[in-house]
């Protein structure tokens, strides 16, 4: 695999110190609900600033999937406002890429997944090369993606998603039921984002991930925030009992 280090495929990315001005994220009143059940997701209020990584947590059912979903536009709110730097939400949505647990490739070969990308955002096709290079996948190239082992598959997920050159990545469990390695090797390309400054939203169960990414942690219970806070002071001090069992592995929804 080549040095994650070197490698940026965002060539008009802004230095994060002057980044202030890109898509801060501002959620009010937030609510989801569908055929006027109860309320899935209940009036959310969330700011975060447009670089770093916030890693949203918590159990089965809390509704972090969905609200991951809301965030790109591919449901709509019930009630409240999302606000990604004042944007529409299409346009919000041509600035980031999300991408799933279970990886949605098209029945193409690895590269002609990547280079699908390339054209329909309209960048040089031959960043294809070199973001196979940088997800370990050049000697794939030309294999038929769905030959691709689960790790491999993730790792072409999220190339597909770096090829957008998002300023917004939304990662959904995107290392669950992936090997130590390809866990590690997938933390390192976002590290690596996230450091070119993309933006990174990242849900997890996997707390030792969690305390490798983020920089702040939204927690969510019932369909509601229950804490937001830097990673260093939610990790060591949870606010809540619910946050706590969860964390000490008693919290089963
Ligand atoms: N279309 C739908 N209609 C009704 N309820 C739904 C619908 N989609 C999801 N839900 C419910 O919304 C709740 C939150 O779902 P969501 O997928 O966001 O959970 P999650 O926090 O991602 O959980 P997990 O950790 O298991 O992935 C769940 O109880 C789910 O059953
Ligand atoms: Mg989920």
């Amino acid at each position: 695999m080549s040095s994650f280090d070197t490698v940026s495929f965002r060539p008009n990315a802004i230095p994060t110190d002057q980044a202030d001005h890109l898509l801060p994220l501002r959620l009010r009143g937030l609510g989801l609900r569908f055929d006027q059940g109860t309320p899935i997701l209940k009036d959310l209020d969330l700011d975060l600033s447009p670089h770093g990584c916030t890693v949203i947590m918590g159990p089965n059912g809390a509704g972090k999937s969905l609200l991951l979903k809301l965030l790109h536009g591919l449901i709509a709110p019930t009630s409240g406002r999302i606000d990604w730097g004042g944007l529409s939400m299409d346009d919000a949505r041509m600035r980031q890429a999300l991408v799933f647990q279970k990886p949605v490739l098209l029945r193409r070969s690895v590269a002609a997944n990547i280079d699908f990308v390339l054209r329909a955002r309209g960048r040089p096709r031959d960043l294809c090369d070199a973001l196979l290079q940088h997800v370990g996948l050049a000697h794939k190239a030309r294999l038929p993606a769905r030959r691709l082992s689960g790790g491999e598959a993730q790792r072409l997920a999220l190339a597909r998603a770096l090829a957008c050159a998002p300023d917004v990545l939304l990662l959904d469990e995107a290392t669950a039921s992936l090997d130590p390695a390809s866990v590690q090797s997938i933390e390192a390309i976002v590290r690596n984002a996230c450091s070119q400054g993309t933006r990174v939203i990242s849900v997890t169960h996997d707390i030792g991930q969690a305390q490798r990414m983020a920089d702040d942690v939204v927690f969510l219970h019932g369909g509601r925030v229950v804490e937001h806070g830097p990673a260093r002071e939610f990790f060591p001090r949870p606010q809540s009992q619910v946050a706590r069992d969860y964390l000490s592995g008693k919290l089963v929804f």
